[in-house]
């Protein structure tokens, strides 16, 4: 065991262990117990800087006020009523949305599988009632679209089908960023290409500008939708609103979740007009989704990252942060590449490290990171994070590193 351990935590980790279902394996020996800014902590007081943000849902870090007081103001009124009713918070929350992306209507839902998974239904519905037999959708190697069937069956990572399967029928997963393998998987059956501007989980993959611009292209020539998983790279995360703004091309259909409710489970689908116009009553729903509390939470977040410029910020800080990254790879050799946008960035390193090793070093110093797909030591802080904190980081990794020479 590493790190250091409690009464209490034994306590907790016994409970896990004893009931919890065992999906996430060893977990980091804390619990965390409140936050402020980019910084959580235990329940000793230890901080611990945050480079995870609750894998990118952090985007206001921990106790901001605007997030905190428009969720206890709604608290107070209303958590919940069913969208049988008008609901202030969705309708406005959705016009917020609409008004600064390509997006002209909104479905809510509660996570980013369910957004996904509206996405997938909407392109299918679209063809349906054009009486065509379109349903497959193209998906990329190495994405990650969610825990759902469906969305595992779009996940193009063959480890999460195999235990699963039958996967449902109509996802065909090919190499990312190679646009003469979406040419030839393009069939009478395909309804949609569906792709994350930048990889996440599989272990930050940044879309080039000419495969982006080619699927667009691809889409147009061969009337199918365009379908942007914007989940972890959409709310200022990539240094724009949303990511497919740094490639001068829009979506027919793209997915929000993550950061959207700031904490409260929230996801979001939009479309443009033409095309959410194939969802007619009774096609979808949900009973929690776009609920008062999740709306207002939204809209706070929404509002702030737009008021605060926060993109913009993302987009400085990151190229910052990138550029000590680079620095430290100049250093050391078995840093192989940095890659990202914005505040999403990785730093992979060869195979004479293990990745995890690093993240619970960085633990054992107060940082949090992630590693994802290959040996990738992925950072996707709050969209607050400052210099000084990143200067931190950096010297903090420059420190452990210096023992693998
Ligand atoms: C790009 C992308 N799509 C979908 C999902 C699934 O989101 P959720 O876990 O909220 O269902 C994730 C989660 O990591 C993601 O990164």
């Amino acid at each position: 065991m590493w790190g250091e351990m409690t009464v209490d935590l034994s306590e907790i980790i016994a409970a896990d262990k004893r009931y919890y279902m065992n999906t996430f394996g060893e977990r980091m020996p804390v619990a965390f117990d409140h936050g402020e800014g980019c910084v959580l902590y235990d329940k000793n007081s230890k901080a611990y800087i945050d480079f995870v943000a609750g894998i990118a849902v952090n985007a206001l870090g921990y106790a901001h006020p605007a997030l905190i007081d428009a969720v206890t103001e709604q608290a107070k009124k209303l958590i919940h009523c069913s969208s049988l009713y008008y609901i202030e918070s969705q309708a406005k929350l959705a016009q917020i949305l609409a008004e600064n992306t390509c997006g002209d209507r909104v479905f809510f839902g509660n996570s980013g599988a369910e957004a996904n998974e509206g996405a997938i239904k909407l392109a299918r519905k679209y063809f349906y009632n054009q009486g065509q037999e379109r349903y497959e959708i193209i998906t990329a190697k190495a994405s990650f679209h969610g825990r759902t069937l469906a969305t595992l069956a779009a996940t193009g990572q063959d480890k999460y089908h195999k235990p699963f399967e039958p996967m449902p029928a109509g996802f065909i997963n090919i190499p990312f960023n190679d646009l003469e393998a979406v040419e030839s998987a393009i069939s009478p059956t395909t309804a949609a290409i569906m792709v994350e501007p930048v990889q996440g989980e599989g272990g930050v993959f940044v879309a080039d500008n000419g495969y982006m611009k080619g699927l667009r292209k691809l889409c147009d020539e061969n009337d199918l939708l365009l379908i942007f998983d914007e989940i972890q790279t959409g709310l200022g995360r990539t240094g724009k609103f949303f990511a497919y703004e740094h490639y001068g091309i829009e979506p027919d259909i793209f997915t929000s979740a993550k950061a959207l409710g700031g904490g409260i489970p929230l996801g979001a689908v939009m479309a443009k007009e033409q095309v959410a116009a194939a969802f007619e009553p009774g096609d979808h729903g949900s009973t929690f989704g776009g609920g008062p509390l999740a709306c207002a939470a939204g809209m706070a977040v929404v509002q702030t990252i737009l008021d605060e410029q926060l993109s913009d910020y993302a987009a400085q800080t990151g190229q910052y942060f990138f550029d000590c990254l680079k620095q430290l790879q100049a250093e050391y050799g078995f840093i192989t590449d940095v890659r990202g946008k914005g505040l999403m960035l990785g730093m992979e390193l060869d195979q004479s490290i293990n990745g995890k090793d690093i993240v619970k070093a960085a633990f054992c110093n107060g940082f949090l990171i992630n590693c994802a797909g290959h040996n990738t030591l992925r950072f996707i802080p709050p969209l607050i994070i400052t210099k000084n904190e990143i200067d931190m980081l950096i010297e903090m990794l420059d420190n452990i590193l210096k023992a693998y020479l």
